[in-house]
């Protein structure tokens, strides 16, 4: 197998770049130019970015973009968004407008707080553990006080700890569940680096007990919760059901059609997994933009829109008095200090772009993307159809997808205005004008 390589790390980039080239190109010129072409033409800018992961090669460009116009808690901010898909931008930016004008979006922090476990697996009397558990308390969160010191002089560090008994949900299983207030911070490498610290002290401890001379308890991992139900943000819009009305639309009926699709959402997973991949649309553009981790907030979402034991919309509707109530709440553990905020370029923009937000205004922005989003995307589709706005955005790619000139751009622009875009069509009256 010549494809197979070891040390593949220690190479330098070019000879990485050559050896992927010559195993796994059909075309290693061009490869190895595209590859170049990527990398930042600031060596130092570069090298950065190289030392965020290993054997990093080039760089993967997203579309950066601005939603203008929103207007939270009665500032005006405009969303840095990255994301490639054609509507998403364009959608949050025309929800900014429409709500600017109806009151703009609430938002409130529920709640900040952060979670890590310690599994372990003990088979023996669980008062023993317990007991040992409890009158150890002290020791272990002493042995994290050097990692904890600078977050708790800033308010932050361990809120809680307890030994829960798991012994139902699977034979022998323990664990010391942990929480915690990481502030400005996402808190994964503060957590995990308290977690392992105090299940160290933990066995250490338990090494010297005669209690557990027959049965010692076992520390299998330690390891952070993504799911942060208790890190929670909600965004808010409400008006008068009569100022829903927009163009042809009437407000009464567009309240009630609109409460029917969150209905579904609600009563319906299929419905709710797509609806809520429309609330990520803007989520997770806000997320990467910022420099966050996405798979987390991902994970942790999801987990939250199922904890009533069916999947469910994470925004919610109402008539209420004459009033439309819209909103959402759903866990965010975003961080504005430590990971790539000060590293990558793109992300310190966002960031300044933003007002240089601490953590809970960044969940209070990034909760209202999602808002928008959603309201953009059922308003879309108890109305018009998705397709038409979609289409149109997307109608560009399509034509840079057949080697459309500007010119003829400008003018299938022009063509579609009235038309239905699809693929067919756009092929057709490419031809067309090209005959
Ligand atoms: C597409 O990316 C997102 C939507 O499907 C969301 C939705 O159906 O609510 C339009």
């Amino acid at each position: 197998m010549k494809n197979v390589i070891s040390g593949f790390s220690k190479l330098t980039k070019e000879q990485k770049i050559d050896w992927l080239c010559d195993y796994y190109s059909n075309n290693p010129e061009e490869s190895k130019s595209l590859l170049n072409r990527y990398n930042n033409s600031d060596p130092d800018v570069q090298k950065i970015h190289d030392e965020f992961i290993e054997n990093t090669l080039s760089n993967y460009y997203m579309p950066f973009a601005i939603a203008p116009n929103f207007l939270i808690d009665q500032k005006v901010y405009a969303i840095p968004m990255a994301i490639e898909e054609s509507s998403v931008v364009a959608a949050a930016a025309k929800a900014a407008k429409f709500w600017l004008n109806r009151g703009g979006f609430k938002t409130e922090v529920v709640q900040t707080e952060k979670v890590g476990q310690i599994h372990l697996i003990y088979s023996d009397n669980p008062l023993t553990l317990k007991d040992f558990f409890e009158s150890h308390r002290h020791e272990l969160l002493d042995s994290a006080a050097e990692i904890t010191k600078n977050m708790q002089a800033r308010g932050g560090g361990i809120l809680d700890m307890k030994l829960v008994d798991k012994t139902a949900q699977l034979e022998g299983y323990f664990q010391i569940h942990m929480c915690f207030e990481t502030l400005d911070a996402m808190g994964a490498n503060f957590i995990n680096s308290c977690l392992e610290q105090i299940a160290k002290t933990f066995e250490t401890l338990a090494e010297q007990q005669a209690c557990f001379e027959r049965h010692k308890p076992k520390i299998v991992m330690s390891i952070l919760s993504n799911y942060v139900p208790n890190c929670l943000v909600r965004a808010k819009v409400s008006c008068p059901v009569e100022e829903l009305k927009e163009n042809d639309i009437n407000g009464q009926e567009f309240a009630e059609n609109f409460l029917t699709a969150l209905q579904i959402a609600h009563a319906e997973p299929y419905r709710a997994v797509t609806h809520n991949k429309g609330i990520m649309n803007g989520i997770d553009a806000v997320v990467i933009a910022t420099g966050n981790d996405f798979r987390a907030v991902e994970a942790g979402v999801h987990a939250y829109a199922a904890k009533n034991g069916s999947y469910q919309s994470l925004t919610h509707a109402k008539i209420e008095k004459g009033n439309f109530h819209f909103w959402i709440e759903l866990p965010l553990a975003l961080g504005t200090v430590g990971g790539l905020t000060k590293l990558h370029p793109l992300v310190r923009l966002a960031m300044g772009i933003l007002g240089n937000p601490n953590a809970k205004e960044l969940m209070k922005i990034t909760a209202v993307a999602g808002l928008a989003q959603n309201f953009a995307a059922v308003k879309s589709l108890v109305t018009t159809g998705i397709q038409k706005g979609h289409m149109k955005m997307h109608l560009l790619n399509i034509l840079n997808g057949f080697g459309a000139t500007t010119e003829e751009k400008n003018q299938l622009i022009a063509h579609f205005k009235n038309e239905t875009v699809s693929n067919a069509a756009v092929q057709k009256a490419l031809e067309e004008l090209r005959k």
